[in-house]
């Protein structure tokens, strides 16, 4: 087989695996660890056309590393990312149009995600991409220096707050539960690369007043999202994308949530926690 052949979709980030369909997906075994290859320098990787299901997508999946279980879900390989008042997760979703990484919560999180578009929204509903690795590369000296100590506390309350900013005391209660972490601000990775951890659960910092600590990462958020810096992608049925959860924040685009919107999403298993 060639190797893959990637076209830009962006100044700083993402491309598109060009030649790829099912049968190549399933069956080149030098795919996955291109992909692999591709996905640590480029963040975010667009298959078109697959059209793939969700035994499909495991299969394909499980060649790029471990799974991360969803026991909710019919198939626990695939989770699916909808407002649909069925989907027992939805609650959970509501937050995913701010700045995020997903499981900050976690000691090592998720190394990447895998969504294919189901059902597409007409407006709105893009999903959007930027590299923290380069908002850490594009920091002034000074600034590299000052944040190299830095940790910041991320909760799950600081998440939700943002949509529901009138919890119940049931709400509060399960926020609290699931309790918040620290991170360095400054992630050193085993390659050597440096990316920062910001976004929607991200607090305050240890040891900073708070306010400060708040504008801080702010800041930090704003110059690492302005949209030269962003990969904004607009879905059709059928595309696959896999972004690097470690050396990049996501969001979705708000859209008509009242309208179907289906996106099923695997996520694989993370190998480095945050230091
Ligand atoms: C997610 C997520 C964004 C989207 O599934 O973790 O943030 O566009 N999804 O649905
Ligand atoms: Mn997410």
């Amino acid at each position: 087989m060639p190797p893959i052949e990637l076209k830009k979709l962006s100044e700083n980030v993402g491309v598109e695996v060009l030649g790829v369909d099912v049968d190549r997906l399933l069956n080149d075994s030098e795919l996955p660890s291109a992909c692999l290859e591709a996905l640590e320098q480029n963040g975010v990787l667009l298959f078109r056309d697959l059209h793939l299901d969700d035994a499909t997508q495991a299969t394909f999946c499980k060649k790029l590393g471990k799974l991360v279980q969803f026991p909710l879900y019919p198939d626990p390989n695939v989770m699916e990312i909808s407002f649909d008042p069925d989907n027992p997760n939805a609650e959970y979703f509501a937050s995913n149009d701010y700045w995020h990484i997903d499981g900050f919560m976690d000691e090592i999180p998720a190394k990447a995600s895998i969504m294919s578009a189901h059902v597409v929204t007409d407006e709105g509903g893009e999903t959007e991409f930027a590299s923290t690795y380069v908002a850490y590369d594009s920091l002034s000296g000074a600034e590299k220096e000052r944040y190299t100590d830095l940790q910041v506390v991320h909760s799950f309350e600081t998440v939700q707050r943002l949509t529901y900013s009138n919890p119940t005391p049931e709400q509060l209660a399960e926020w609290d539960r699931r309790g918040s972490r620290v991170h360095p601000l400054v992630w050193v990775h085993k390659s050597g690369r440096r990316s920062l951890v910001f976004g929607s659960a991200a607090s305050h910092i240890v040891g900073m007043d708070v306010d400060e600590g708040r504008a801080l990462l702010k800041d930090l958020e704003q110059r690492a999202t302005t949209p030269d810096r962003v990969l904004s992608h607009t879905w059709s049925v059928g595309e696959m994308v896999i972004w690097d959860n470690t050396g990049l924040v996501h969001r979705a685009r708000p859209f008509d949530r009242s309208k179907p919107r289906r996106m099923h999403r695997s996520t694989l298993v993370g190998e480095e926690s945050i230091k």
